[in-house]
Order: C-alpha cells, then structure tokens, then sequence
C-alpha cells in the first residue's frame, strides 16, 4: 500500500510483529485482550512489540490495516465505514465474507503472525487447513487453537513450515492451552508414550455431574449451554466427536501415528441415563467420558466411551469444566496433568505462548 512504512519506534534490541486474527469468536476476542493486557511486559521484558493489522471473520468480515488497529475498536467492532468489496481505503480494506480471498488479506494487514480460530470441522479441518497453509506460504508464523488442521493435515502443513522456516504451533487446540504438545517436544525429549487416557470433553463432564445431581440429561445440557461450554449443537460433543478429534491430534503428534477419526472407536454419553449416572456415582465408580489411545505394534488403539471409573483413579477426580490426562511413557510409567476449571485466558495463553515460542526460537 503506498505510503506504508514500518513502524520503527523501538530500540534494536525489540523486534515488532503484525498480528492478524482469523475467526474473531470467544478465544481470538480473549488472546486480543490478553495481548494487550501483556503488552509492555512482552515489550520491555522480551523484545517483543505488536500491532493488530487484521481481523476476519464470517460476520466481521476481511478487515486489514498495516497501521495498526487498536485492541479496543477491534473488541468493540467500531471500525470504520465499510469502503466497499475489495477497495482498498486510505489504510483500511473491508471485504463482505463472500468476497474474501484469505492471501490478499494477509497481504494487506502484512501478516507475520496468523491466529487462526476458526470454529471446529472434525470430519475434513476445512477452512482452517487453507488459512494455515495460506499463512505459511506468505511467511508468516501459523498458530491455531484448532484441531482439525492437526489430524487432517498435520504432514503436510509441518512440511510447508519447515520448507517456509516459519512455526506451525497449536497449544490451545488440546487442553486450552496447557503445556501438552510443548511438554513432549520441549521438556522430555526422547521420552516415548506408550499411551494415555484422559477426560478432555467440558460439556460431556458437565451433563453427567448435573445428571448425577438429579438433573435430566437435557437440563443438564442446558445448563452446560449457559455456562458457555456447549454450543447451541452440542451433538459433536455428546456423541464423543470432539473428544475422538483431541485423540487423534495427541496421537499424530505425540504418537507419530495417523488416526482416522472411524479407526477410534467412539460412543458418545446418550446411552447414560440420569439413573444409571446417579446409580454409579452412588457405588463409588461415576461415569466419565474416557479417552483411550495404546501403542499395538506399529499402530495405536484408541477409544472414546463412557466407563464407570474408580474414585481412585485420577479421571474419577475431574469435575464440570476441568479437564485430565495420564500419560504412560517409558521413563515415566505415570504423568498426569490435570486442568482445574479453566476459562478462555487459558486458552489465549496458550496462542500467546505459541507466538512467544514462533518469534524467539
Ligand atoms: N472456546 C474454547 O474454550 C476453546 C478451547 C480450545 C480450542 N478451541 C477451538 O478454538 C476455535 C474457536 O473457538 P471459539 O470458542 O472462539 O469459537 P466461536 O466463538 O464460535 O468463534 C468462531 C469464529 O470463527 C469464525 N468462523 C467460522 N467459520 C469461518 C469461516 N469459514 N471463515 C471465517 N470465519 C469463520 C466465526 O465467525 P462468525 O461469528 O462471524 O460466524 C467466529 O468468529 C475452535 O476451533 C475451537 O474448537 C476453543
């Protein structure tokens, strides 16, 4: 864009990147208000500066501005006047969605970093899968808190990364964000998992808690629903969907094995009735809807269903939003982390951790 110059108001020492945002929903709107909240830590402590130049998604539509936007008019959506399909106005490109064409957009906000949150697509990862790739061959670091890209494209897009000398990172796409894909590449390198189980759906350890308080299986549903955990649709969780997709992402990353969803055997929680989930929180052995994946040879075994667990057992212990993982390795026969209700800052953090880790190693 002519006139366009390179904000140079740091010292050296601070290297400064523009951000774009892509499917502007609950977690980009919580990593823009922790990004700003942490800018001059970020700044002043670990040379790191940023601009906001784009935001896109469905009902926002394209939006890009290599001046910089502010966190506050991208949180409150006043943008300016729309100046038409594709015009490029003195600093401001807005395109209607159907218009949009994702390249030309990161090249108008001068991407370096795309933050892509779009919603889920477990059977094909699609739109995210092409937003990743477009942001990678542009150069710009690719970070997601969405997992589709992960089981359906992860060779592929890991290849463009490294041949482009950009990051692929997706912390928050298991977990919100805690350490889990870094813990194994960072912390415990040559370290081998043989397997895992965890309780890593919300709104399935939600319903199940409230029918164990007496509540119906669609009441407890709705209130899973009011505490923003369950979408309007919540059938990708319930019938175990979800879950299966967090399995095959733990499993092609830390596994090194290509699952397809259907290799998973999965039963979702419809099956459990308010009696039985009472019943069996009553013996001392309540519902979860447990995750499975066991190295068998060359491949993995892997399951989502609902099993009765001992209260003895760390899956027994997780409530409503909290969240489980017990990892078996071969030099730890037992790790597990557990996630202890945790809002959407968790996973902003973990994108914002990922573009820590993009722009300094
Ligand atoms: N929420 C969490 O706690 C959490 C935790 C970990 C991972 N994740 C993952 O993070 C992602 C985002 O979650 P969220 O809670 O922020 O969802 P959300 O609030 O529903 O936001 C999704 C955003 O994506 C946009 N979008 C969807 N399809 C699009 C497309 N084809 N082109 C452009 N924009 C599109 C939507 O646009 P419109 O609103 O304009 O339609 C919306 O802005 C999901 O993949 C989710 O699985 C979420």
């Amino acid at each position: 864009m002519d006139g366009f110059k390179p904000t140079l108001a740091y010292n050296s020492g601070v290297q400064q990147f523009n951000l774009c945002f892509l499917g502007f929903g609950n977690v980009n709107r919580a990593l823009v208000r922790l990004l700003d909240a942490r800018e001059t830590e970020l700044r002043d402590q670990h040379g790191i500066a940023f601009r906001i130049t784009g935001v896109a998604s469905r009902r926002t539509g394209w939006i890009a501005d290599p001046y910089g936007l502010s966190a506050h008019e991208v949180l409150s959506g006043n943008l300016g006047q729309e100046s038409g399909a594709g015009n490029i106005s003195r600093t401001r490109v807005f395109a209607p969605h159907e218009f949009h064409d994702v390249r030309s957009w990161l090249e108008a906000a001068r991407a370096d970093v795309l933050f892509e949150a779009t919603s889920l697509n477990a059977q094909t990862g699609q739109p995210a899968i092409n937003h990743l790739q477009a942001a990678l061959e542009r150069g710009a670091h690719a970070i997601t808190a969405n997992k589709g890209p992960v089981v359906h494209a992860y060779d592929e897009l890991m290849a463009l990364a490294a041949r482009q000398g950009r990051r692929l990172l997706f912390e928050s796409a298991v977990m919100d964000g805690v350490p889990i894909f870094s813990l194994f590449r960072d912390s415990l390198p040559l370290v081998k998992l043989e397997g895992f189980r965890g309780v890593l759906n919300s709104t399935t350890n939600v319903i199940l808690g409230g029918m164990e308080q007496g509540l119906s299986f669609d009441d407890s549903l709705r209130r899973a629903q009011e505490l923003g955990v369950a979408e309007t649709d919540a059938s990708d969780d319930i019938d175990g969907w979800d879950a299966a997709v967090k399995v095959a992402a733990l499993v092609r990353v830390l596994m090194g094995v290509k699952l397809n969803l259907n290799d998973i055997q999965r039963t979702g929680i419809r099956g459990v009735t308010g009696d039985a989930a009472r019943a069996a929180r009553a013996e001392g052995r309540p519902y979860k809807l447990v995750c499975r994946a066991l190295k068998a040879g060359k491949t993995v075994q892997a399951s989502v269903m609902p099993e009765q667990v001992p209260l003895s057992d760390p899956l027994a212990l997780v409530e409503g939003t909290s969240s489980v993982v017990y990892f078996e390795t071969d030099i730890f026969p037992g790790l597990a982390i557990v996630e202890d209700h945790p809002g959407l800052d968790a996973t902003a953090y973990g994108m914002l951790a990922d573009f820590m880790r993009a722009v300094t190693k």
